[in-house]
């Protein structure tokens, strides 16, 4: 393997279908992309019909033989969740990636359908519920994979589990590290759980870095202060990088987590990341796999 990886050493996925979620734009977009150039069918995990329908025709339009399909998904919505994975196990043979990509920075406080909290009901409790209704058909295949997006902004982060709804405190940005660090405890939990299963099925984690996408669409003015940012930053599509590594890399292994491999983990390529030693306490992914069941209604 090259020591800078890039887009071409992701490796054939003929025969494999991927679900990506928010692959509408930005970082899945890119995922998808590259996924479908090389041979994957990529389902897009997107709400919005015609933002699907525009990245569809984006990527045809340079690839006209990709296999692409929308599969409608909200998740803040788990009843959107439940009906996208019935969708998947009717209408598709076989499942070998799931990338739990999409996500919201620091909205003003938002509650879910059912009432979570935005950041850590969509970013978090979204896909652990996705992940859960998928489970049975990755497990099918001998090389499945679940690859959670999470973030930089993981490290030095917790679960207010006293506050799991932010009903008494709404810190836009803590509850976002608090989703990202929930990202890696359920990478860590669901490692752990596959493998007691007997099950050859991966999940990892990976984060990319700071990266030029429509993140950013609620910070506003303070977005000034990130400009000057703009110019080390990774592009969308170097973003998406240490994702397709995660999803793709033969030499992965359970529980890996990649990110871009400059300075700080900020921009460039991808490798092996640094994981915050708090995202591997025993007691906070089992707290948390606990309220996340019973939040939910689905069981891992
Ligand atoms: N960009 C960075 O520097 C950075 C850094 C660290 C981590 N990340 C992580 O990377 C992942 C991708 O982010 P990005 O930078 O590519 O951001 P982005 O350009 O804003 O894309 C986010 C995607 O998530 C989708 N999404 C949001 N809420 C959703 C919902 N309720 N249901 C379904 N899809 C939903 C969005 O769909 P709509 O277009 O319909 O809103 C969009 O497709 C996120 O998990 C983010 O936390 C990004």
């Amino acid at each position: 393997m090259a020591t800078v990886y890039r887009e071409v050493d992701v490796p054939s996925q003929q025969g494999k279908t991927a679900l990506v979620t928010g692959a509408n734009t930005g970082i899945g977009f890119h995922t998808a992309r590259v996924l479908a150039a090389r041979g994957a069918r990529v389902l897009l995990g997107c709400r919005d019909e015609s933002r699907a329908a525009e990245a569809i025709a984006a990527i045809q339009s340079k690839l006209p033989d990709a296999d692409l399909a929308w599969l409608p998904l909200d998740l803040a919505s788990l009843s959107s969740i439940e009906k996208a994975a019935g969708q998947v196990q009717q209408t598709e043979s076989h499942l070998d990636l799931l990338i739990n990509n999409a996500g919201v920075m620091v909205p003003p406080k938002t509650l879910t359908e059912d009432g979570f909290e935005l950041q850590f009901g969509v970013n978090h409790l979204g896909h652990f519920a996705l992940t859960g209704h998928l489970l049975p058909m990755l497990k099918a295949r001998a090389d499945a994979r679940i690859v959670n997006i999470s973030s930089l902004a993981h490290r030095g982060a917790a679960i207010d589990f006293d506050d799991i709804h932010a009903e008494r405190k709404y810190s836009r940005m803590k509850r976002y590290q608090m989703s990202k660090f929930a990202n890696m405890l359920f990478t860590f939990g669901l490692q752990q759980r596959l493998e007691a299963s007997g099950s050859g099925a991966l999940a990892v984690a990976a984060h990319p870095g700071g990266s030029n996408t429509e993140l950013g669409r609620h910070i506003g003015l303070m977005r000034f202060l990130f400009l000057p940012l703009e110019w080390i930053m990774n592009s969308a599509a170097e973003g998406a990088l240490p994702s397709l590594r995660a999803a793709t890399d033969p030499d992965a292994k359970g529980g890996d987590y990649y990110g871009p491999t400059g300075m700080g983990e900020f921009a460039r390529s991808a490798g092996i990341a640094k994981v915050d030693s708090a995202a591997r306490d025993l007691e906070a992914i089992n707290r948390l796999w606990g309220i996340s069941e019973a939040l939910t209604n689905v069981s891992i």
